[in-house]
């Protein structure tokens, strides 16, 4: 077994997924001041800090990605890469540098990030990353998203991925089709489809290997601005055949981004996957706002209670890790 398989099953091991830190320092000012805590350095350390401590990520946690203020920053004269493997995850790392508007197609966007990531990747192996990740966005219309985008953003995915394993580090490729958007579940479906195998497809033809990637795809689900109500049982079957027809047998593992959903859904959704998937992709969670809201509330009511933080955030945390075994119900997670 490679060491980039190696560490692609850690992440994805069994109860545990990834926990997203890796907001812009643009997002998380949005995010902080939502509650009304100022954005500055010393509080987006404190905040992310008191997740990364917490008991829950001793089983429920595989890998946290970070942003780049971040994995430079100490506590307690610990580097966080440091206190995140010490609690047994794998300190990984966001690499893009935001998608930008797409020439010729000004309403969809390209990932931008190649140049120089070569050298930016020796650095962030130093300072203790085992995997990275690379987020491509596409909206749904009648129009979109454009072949141009679906080609663009998969030879974009696939150089970075290629680099990565270079540098001996696991790639999460994560094409996001956006929730908002008054589309239909199907539109979902049939864009989804068609955004993730052409991903593999450059993936393929780039030599990358697939046993040492994470897919970090979006779930199928009807557009927020559309009047369509599906179940959890349809949006798990639609979910699974796009992907058990996307995505090829060897990739180790499928970690779905939460995408806008409430941590309620996000876990619900994830959990009915779980007891239905017959196939042997591990299907586990990459969730940014579905594991940190509720926690970032408690937070923003008192800055110092680390501990009553740290029960908000290990709660969802475990509720997370038991969807991600099929073992979740909604009783447990109003206990
Ligand atoms: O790239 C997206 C994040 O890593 C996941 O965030 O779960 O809030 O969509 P989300």
């Amino acid at each position: 077994m490679s060491e980039l398989n190696k560490t692609a099953l850690k992440i994805v091991s069994s109860g545990k997924g990834v926990l997203a830190t890796d907001e812009s320092t643009g997002t998380m000012t949005k995010r902080l001041e939502s509650v009304m805590v100022q954005s500055n350095e010393e509080n987006r350390l404190k905040f992310r800090s008191i997740l990364f401590s917490s008991k829950s990520m001793n089983n429920c946690i595989g890998g946290v990605i970070l942003y780049d203020e971040t994995i430079k920053q100490k506590c307690n004269k610990e580097t966080i890469p440091e206190l995140i493997s010490k609690s047994g995850a794998v300190p990984g790392i966001k690499v893009d540098t935001g998608a930008k508007e797409l020439a010729r197609s000004k309403e969809e966007k390209i990932t931008e990030g190649l140049d120089g990531l070569r050298e930016r990747l020796k650095n962030y192996y130093k300072l203790g990353a085992r995997f990275t990740k690379w987020r491509a966005v596409y909206s749904i219309s009648d129009k979109y998203p454009s072949k141009l985008a679906v080609n663009v953003n998969a030879h974009a995915l696939a150089r970075y991925a290629s680099l990565v394993q270079e540098a001996g580090m696991v790639p999460i490729v994560e094409p996001e089709v956006l929730m908002e958007g008054n589309h239909s579940a199907e539109d979902c479906f049939n864009k989804t489809s068609e955004v993730i195998k052409k991903c593999f497809d450059e993936l393929i033809f780039q030599k990358v290997d697939l046993k040492g990637l994470i897919l970090k795809p979006n779930m199928v689900l009807p557009g927020s601005k559309s009047n369509q109500k599906i179940s959890s049982d349809e949006i798990s079957e639609l979910t699974l055949k796009c992907l058990i027809n996307s995505v090829p047998s060897e990739v180790p593992g499928i970690a779905f981004l939460s995408g806008g959903q409430s941590e309620l859904e996000a876990t619900k959704n994830l959990n009915t996957i779980n007891k239905h998937n017959k196939s042997k992709f591990k299907m586990t969670f990459s969730y940014g706002r579905a594991l940190q809201q509720s926690a970032l509330k408690h937070w923003s009511n008192n800055i110092d209670d680390a501990e009553g933080t740290q029960k908000v955030f290990n709660h969802r945390a475990n509720m997370c890790s038991l969807a991600s075994m099929g073992k979740w119900t909604e009783e447990v997670d109003r206990a």
